[in-house]
C-alpha cells in the first residue's frame, strides 16, 4: 500500500507544480501585455486608456476632433510613430503620454492589429474636392519648385493613397489632422521624419497653403494598403 501512494503522491505534487508554473506564467503574461483588442477596447490597465475611445472601434477615427484614421495603415509606419510618441521625437499632449503608458511589445501588437483592419467606408469612399481649391490641387500635385518642394503626391501616391512603410496615406485623413502635423512640424513639435523630408516641406508653406492642401488630401478617396 505504502509503496504505491507514495509515487502516487509524488506524481500529484508533480502535476500541481507543473499547473502552478502554468498558471503564474500565464498571468505574468497577462499583466505584461494584454492582447492588442482588449486594449482597444478597454486600454491596458497601466495608464493607456482605450483606443476606441478616440480612434473608433473600427479605427477610423474623429475628423472634427483631429483623432487620426489608424484603420488599414501600414504596421510599420504606425509603430514608428507610437515609438516616436513615446521617445519625444514627435510631440502631443494627448497621444505621447498614452504611448509612453505602453511597451515595446503593446505597441507592436497594437500597429499591427490597426493595419489590419478595413478601411471605413467613409475614407474609403472620399467627398468631393471643395470647389475653388486651385491652391490646394496645386500644390499636391505640382509642388512647389521655386521653393525645392516636389508635388505631395510624387512622395505619398497618387491622390495621396500612401506608399510603402514611409510615405503615410494622406488621403481619407481629416483636413484638421493633416493641417496640426504640417503645423507640428513647422513648430519642431514633430521632428521624426526621415532625412527631414517633412521638415522641409512644411517650412516652405503658409497657413493659407496649409489650409487648402489639407481639405484637398482630406476629400480623396483612400485606397487599400497605401496601394501597395
Ligand atoms: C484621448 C484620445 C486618444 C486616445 C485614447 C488614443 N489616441 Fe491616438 N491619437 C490621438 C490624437 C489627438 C492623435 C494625433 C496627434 C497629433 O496630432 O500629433 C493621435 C495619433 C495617433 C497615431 C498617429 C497616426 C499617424 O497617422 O501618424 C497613432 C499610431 C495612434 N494615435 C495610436 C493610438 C493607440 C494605439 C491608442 C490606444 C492605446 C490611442 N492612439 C489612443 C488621440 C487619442
Ligand atoms: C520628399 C518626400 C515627401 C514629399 C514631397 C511630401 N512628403 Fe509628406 N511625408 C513624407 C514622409 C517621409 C512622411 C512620414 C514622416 C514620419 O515618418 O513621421 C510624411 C508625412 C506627412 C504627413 C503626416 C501624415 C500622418 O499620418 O501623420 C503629412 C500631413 C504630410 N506628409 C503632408 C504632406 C504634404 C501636404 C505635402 C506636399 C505639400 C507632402 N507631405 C510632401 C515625405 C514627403
Amino acid at each position: 500500500m505504502r509503496n504505491r501512494t507514495k509515487p502516487e503522491r509524488g506524481r500529484f505534487m508533480e502535476r500541481f507544480a507543473v499547473a502552478m508554473c502554468f498558471t503564474l506564467l500565464a498571468g505574468t503574461a497577462a499583466a505584461a501585455a494584454p492582447p492588442a483588442a482588449t486594449i482597444v477596447k478597454g486600454g491596458n490597465g497601466r495608464g493607456a486608456p482605450a483606443c476606441a475611445s478616440c480612434h473608433g472601434a473600427d479605427g477610423g477615427g474623429q475628423a472634427a476632433a483631429g483623432f487620426p484614421r489608424l484603420a488599414g495603415l501600414n504596421a510599420a509606419y504606425l509603430q514608428y510613430q507610437l515609438d516616436s510618441f513615446a521617445t519625444g521625437t514627435r510631440s502631443n499632449p494627448v497621444m505621447s503620454p498614452i504611448a509612453k503608458a505602453l511597451d515595446q511589445d503593446e505597441r507592436h501588437a497594437l500597429a499591427e492589429y490597426f493595419s489590419r483592419l478595413p478601411i471605413p467606408a467613409a475614407a474609403a469612399n472620399g467627398t468631393a474636392p471643395p470647389a475653388g481649391d486651385a491652391l490646394g490641387e496645386h500644390l499636391a500635385t505640382r509642388g512647389r519648385w521655386s521653393r525645392q518642394v516636389p508635388a505631395c503626391i510624387r512622395c505619398h501616391g497618387p491622390r495621396g493613397v500612401g506608399v510603402g512603410t514611409s510615405f503615410p496615406p494622406l488621403a481619407g485623413q481629416s483636413a484638421t489632422y493633416l493641417a496640426n502635423q504640417l503645423r507640428d512640424w513647422q513648430q519642431g513639435k514633430r521632428k521624426n521624419d526621415p532625412l527631414g523630408l517633412m521638415q522641409h516641406v512644411s517650412s516652405v508653406l503658409d497657413e493659407a497653403d496649409i489650409e487648402a492642401v489639407s481639405k484637398w488630401f482630406a476629400a480623396q478617396p483612400a485606397a487599400p494598403k497605401g496601394g501597395e
